[in-house]
């Protein structure tokens, strides 16, 4: 039989990946390669349900494809491409949408919460459909599994709600995918306030992927810690230095454990400044990639075609499946 199949996307709304999607999500998408046939996606059209500017979106799809190439998603391996590429994504979301509840839908708390911060006619329709549309990606591919962390819980039971709700109706169609918990994530934490997560939408203490190094080792350097003086991993009552200690570890391979031998007896200064540096020795290389993929649009669409073409295989099969069983 196949390998299971897996499936996870990430959006182009910045200009570079943060440390937390790298250590969080993108390395994990690295290593299923190894044991998932894996289709990741850029997913531009999740991107417009809140407003971009048309060229930014173009930019910023094509530099985080080259950061994805960068970090080591393998296109020979692994099918890379931009979600609005392979239009039957859209294609399957209507059908999704309209075997949907309005109210099944109403009750997806991250809507809820991005919704409360803005006017009704503020909030798109697209932002309201935004999980019927990620259901669509999932199950358009059969995956068999979805990486996600708590935030994305509710979406994935929506998601197999609705295969469930499909197959039961209409016969079998979909597979019913599960979750991927990844044993190998971390959840990284903001610099300058380590108890909210890195995010891209508070920009002061977030480590940019393709920032000046030097600028990635000063943050470091300002990181907020406490006024103790001991180095040890204590999320409770020191959520900077275990922050700083859960970067170390995960972009070294060294435990926690070992880093607090490592540092007993040293001040949070020696921290800083040599965690600046294996950030630095990190991303380095990476801009270099990013920056040879950049510097070659040509080969960067072709890398994108086949991705595409890879997906669409699969789509387009499904696709059929579906609207045969619909009634079209
Ligand atoms: P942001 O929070 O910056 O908007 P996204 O929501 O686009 O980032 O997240 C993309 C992926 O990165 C998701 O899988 C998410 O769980 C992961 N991620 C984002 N921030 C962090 C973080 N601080 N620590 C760990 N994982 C993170
Ligand atoms: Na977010």
């Amino acid at each position: 039989g196949r390998r299971p199949r897996v499936l996870s996307g990430i959006q182009p709304t910045a200009d570079s990946f943060h440390l937390g999607n790298y250590l969080g999500a993108l390395r994990e998408w690295v290593t299923m390669q190894d044991t998932y046939e894996c289709f990741y996606s850029v997913v531009d059209l999740h991107a417009i349900t809140v407003e971009q500017d048309p060229e930014l979106l173009r930019q910023r799809t094509r530099l985080s494809a080259a950061q994805l190439l960068a970090l080591g998603i393998d296109p020979d391996r692994s099918a890379l491409f931009v979600q609005s590429h392979v239009p039957e994504h859209a294609q399957l979301s209507w059908v999704l949408e309209c075997m949907a509840g309005f109210g099944e839908a109403g009750r997806m708390t991250q809507f809820k919460d991005k919704s409360a911060r803005q006017e009704a006619d503020h909030v798109s329709v697209g932002l309201f459909t935004y999980p019927i549309l990620q259901a669509a990606d999932i199950l358009i591919y059969q995956a068999d599994a979805v990486p996600v962390g708590e935030d994305q819980r509710q979406h994935l039971e929506l998601t197999r709600n609705l295969a469930q709700r499909f197959n039961s109706r209409f016969g079998q169609t979909f597979t019913v995918p599960s979750a991927h918990i990844p044993k190998d994530t971390a959840k990284i934490f903001d610099l300058q306030d380590p108890t909210s997560k890195m995010s891209k939408s508070v920009p002061s203490g977030v480590i940019e992927l393709m920032e000046e190094p030097k600028r990635s080792a000063k943050k470091i350097r300002s990181a907020v810690t406490d006024t103790e003086r001991e180095i040890r991993y204590d999320v409770e009552n020191k959520p900077g230095i275990s922050n700083l200690l859960a970067i170390y570890s995960a972009l070294t391979g060294q435990s926690v454990a070992e880093l607090e031998t490592a540092y007993d007896g040293r001040g949070y200064g020696d921290l800083k400044k040599e965690l600046g540096e294996v950030v630095v020795e990190f991303v380095t290389p990476l801009q270099q990639k990013v920056k040879g993929y950049l510097d070659d649009p040509a080969e960067l669409d072709k890398v994108l075609q086949r991705g595409a073409d890879k997906a669409r295989e699969v789509t387009a099969q499904t696709l059929q499946t579906v609207f045969e069983r619909v009634g079209f």
